[in-house]
């Protein structure tokens, strides 16, 4: 038992190392620590500070040590063993909601979500860098929701998806559409920026989907666009290309899901945006928008 506890940390030590999160020390105490010689243990000098410490005594270098009262969150058995990444369609995580929230409440059950999200430890980007919880923006009463992949740079500046240069040009997508950013909802897959703006990974996708499901459940959009290959992964619960993923209606909590190209893809390669206007014109037609005259 202790030497499969063991390999899990090991694993999850690892992983974080290739993540780039060299730094596992929190508030000047180390959560975990590689002890190369038991008889230094770590735990004797968080004891000396009068914390309550928790060691638990695993064979080989690695110690844990447990520090409930500066981290509760990190110490939580499930935060040690992270879920083994499988993917699952949001319409499979979980079922619908018997009630749904009315058009009156939405707001208030949408603030109550970020404040259970609070400020989140629950996967490895709380410690990668992040500076801001992206939670998501717009009109809680949307009948169409975007859904990208994770916070940019300037996404984790301002605590706002899409403001930067991807996010004009989903700016520019919604106005062509008919309809002004306000009157839409947007969101990520993940909350908190991935160092380097590199894919987030499984267990920070399966950790953060929760939330997500919630603000969809609430949200009731008519319409869901994922914004990209990652996005529509974890919505729909299947790895396949874009291409064969767009065109068509899938369905998500209640929704109909529609897939497009990602902004940023389309600023790499601007060619793609008439298939992109293709799927939005789709989404228009479902949601029965016309395109504005043009000035
Ligand atoms: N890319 C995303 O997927 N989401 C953002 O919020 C910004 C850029």
């Amino acid at each position: 038992m202790a030497g499969e506890v063991e390999q899990q940390l090991r694993a999850y030590v690892e992983y974080l190392r290739d993540m780039g999160v060299h730094d596992f020390y929190r508030q000047g105490e180390p959560v975990y620590a590689d002890v190369a010689s038991a008889s230094v243990p770590v735990a004797a000098k968080v004891a000396a500070d009068d914390v309550v410490v928790e060691t638990r005594p695993l064979p080989a270098k690695i110690a844990v040590v447990e520090d409930r009262r500066l981290d509760p969150v990190a110490s939580r058995p499930e935060f040690l063993e992270p879920p083994i990444p499988k993917l699952v369609s949001f319409d499979d995580l979980v079922p619908l909601p018997e009630s749904r929230v009315d058009a009156a409440h939405k707001a208030e059950a949408l603030a109550a979500i970020q404040t259970e999200i609070g400020d989140c430890t629950r996967c490895p980007l709380a410690y990668a860098g992040r500076r801001t919880i992206v939670f998501g923006d717009g009109d809680a009463n949307a009948r169409l929701m975007f859904v990208g992949e994770g916070p940019g740079a300037d996404e984790d500046t301002s605590g706002l998806p899409f403001v930067g240069k991807a996010g004009q040009l989903l700016n520019n997508m919604i106005q062509a559409m008919g309809l002004k950013r306000e009157e839409v909802y947007i969101a990520n897959i993940v909350k908190c920026r991935p160092p380097a703006n590199r894919v987030p990974e499984p267990v920070e996708a399966n950790t953060c989907d929760q939330f997500l499901l919630r603000q969809i459940d609430v949200v009731q959009p008519q319409v869901v666009v994922a914004l990209g290959s990652t996005a529509a992964m974890y919505l729909l619960g299947v790895k396949q290309s874009l291409s064969s993923l767009r065109g068509k209606w899938h369905s998500c909590r209640g929704a109909k899901l529609a897939v497009t190209y990602h902004p940023a893809f389309l600023l790499r390669d601007p060619r793609m945006k008439g298939d992109a206007w293709k799927d939005l014109q789709m989404v228009m037609a479902e949601l029965g928008l016309k395109a504005p005259a043009k000035a």
